[in-house]
């Protein structure tokens, strides 16, 4: 039998140096041979946010010993990968030059093609991995920097129904934990407090709930808690701000979800669903589209937990898919650092959208 292609990963777009060696595998088994993660989060945590020359020294310390152990941890000697796919954009300029340089010179050494991968692309199929996926479905890609409904039509084919006015989500959910002095990223520790509060104690606004189709914002929503946690006299009202900051944005995304599936299946007919990025691992928000899933028959699919944040398998699994048709690139590709999934997303750069 022919050797399954086996792909390794990189990923140096913001603060993780990622480094994945993948094998092939028929419907979702594909195998993670070794998947290493360094994440800068102790360089950047005093400054409250990824600050570019630091994140881009720290990548360049890194890169080689991540992908060494990558490497020797998946047992697989270089000479046998298949391709070198590594991410390309969009992020920190700085910081993919690093990735992307590293990928091109050992690409070279060892005669393997070199793939070029969109960062979101990789979030896009993360679900891939684990689980069968048929092209179309409906993609909710929600993380620190992007926030988008997107019409997935096969590999590389994007179209956008709906994207944020203004903040990301994971964005949202790190100012509010800023607010409440939760270090960065406050995500996961937001979706922690919220257990230990009351859900409807603060009445949140939800921007744009009844206009501008499946278009979001939360910068409304930022303001307003910025007004209450002025007020707040003990850390049960943090648990309940937090509590109620994590309703709202279920309710946000159930009611935003509904219109996105009606207007994905004015094109559609199959009822696939995937809602990736670092914020899919929210267990709230997973149990409310899985809810409105089943009211509106959509099979929905989530990437395992530990894929959800920026890793290297998710790239690979890119890799992985164009390396079967091909899709190789130049070794003068260029980062991107503006790299949309899809042609609306260009045309909309000057008007202050987020792509
Ligand atoms: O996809 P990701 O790792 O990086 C980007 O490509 O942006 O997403 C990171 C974001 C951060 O804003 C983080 O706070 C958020 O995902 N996040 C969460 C949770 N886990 C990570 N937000 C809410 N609940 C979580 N459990
Ligand atoms: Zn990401």
């Amino acid at each position: 039998m022919a050797k399954k292609p086996i792909i390794l990963g990189l990923e140096s777009s913001c603060d993780e140096t990622a480094a994945a060696v993948l094998q092939d595998g028929e419907n979702g088994n594909t195998k993670i041979l070794s998947n290493i993660i360094s994440s800068q989060f102790d360089i950047h945590k005093e400054f409250g946010g990824v600050v570019p020359e630091l994140a881009a020294r720290s990548h360049l310390e890194k890169i080689d010993l991540i992908t060494k152990k990558a490497l020797n941890e998946s047992k697989i000697k270089i000479n046998d990968l298949d391709a070198i796919a590594v991410t390309a954009g969009p992020g920190l300029i700085v910081c993919l030059t690093v990735g992307l340089n590293f990928a091109k010179g050992l690409a070279s050494s060892i005669g393997k093609p070199l793939i070029a991968v969109n960062h979101l692309e990789g979030h896009a199929l993360s679900p891939k991995i684990n689980s069968k996926l048929e092209y179309p479905y409906l993609l909710l890609l929600i993380s620190g920097g992007h926030t988008q409904y997107l019409s997935v039509e096969g590999l590389g084919q994007y179209k956008r129904l709906g994207t944020t006015i203004d903040d990301a989500l994971g964005e949202a959910y790190d100012k509010t934990a800023k607010l409440l002095g939760i270090d960065f990223p406050g995500g996961p520790k937001i979706e922690k407090f919220s257990k230990k509060g009351n859900r409807n104690k603060f009445q949140l606004p939800k921007p744009i709930i009844n206009k501008g189709g499946c278009n979001l914002s939360f910068a409304g929503l930022k303001t307003a808690i910025l007004r209450i946690t002025k007020n707040i006299k003990n850390e049960q009202e943090k648990f309940d701000l937090a509590a109620s900051f994590q309703k709202t944005i279920e309710e946000i995304l159930y009611e935003k979800t509904k219109i996105a599936f009606k207007e994905y299946l004015k094109k559609n007919k199959e009822k696939n669903f995937v809602v990736a990025g670092g914020v899919a691992a929210n267990k709230g928000i997973r149990n409310k589209l899985i809810n409105l899933s089943k009211e509106k028959n959509f099979k929905i699919i989530f990437p395992d937990i530990n894929l959800c944040s920026d890793n290297a398998a998710m790239i690979a699994m890119v890799g992985l898919e164009k390396y079967k048709l091909k899709q190789f690139d130049k070794l003068d590709f260029k980062p991107n650092p503006r790299w949309a999934l899809d042609d609306k997303a260009k045309f909309l750069k000057g008007a202050g959208v987020k792509f």
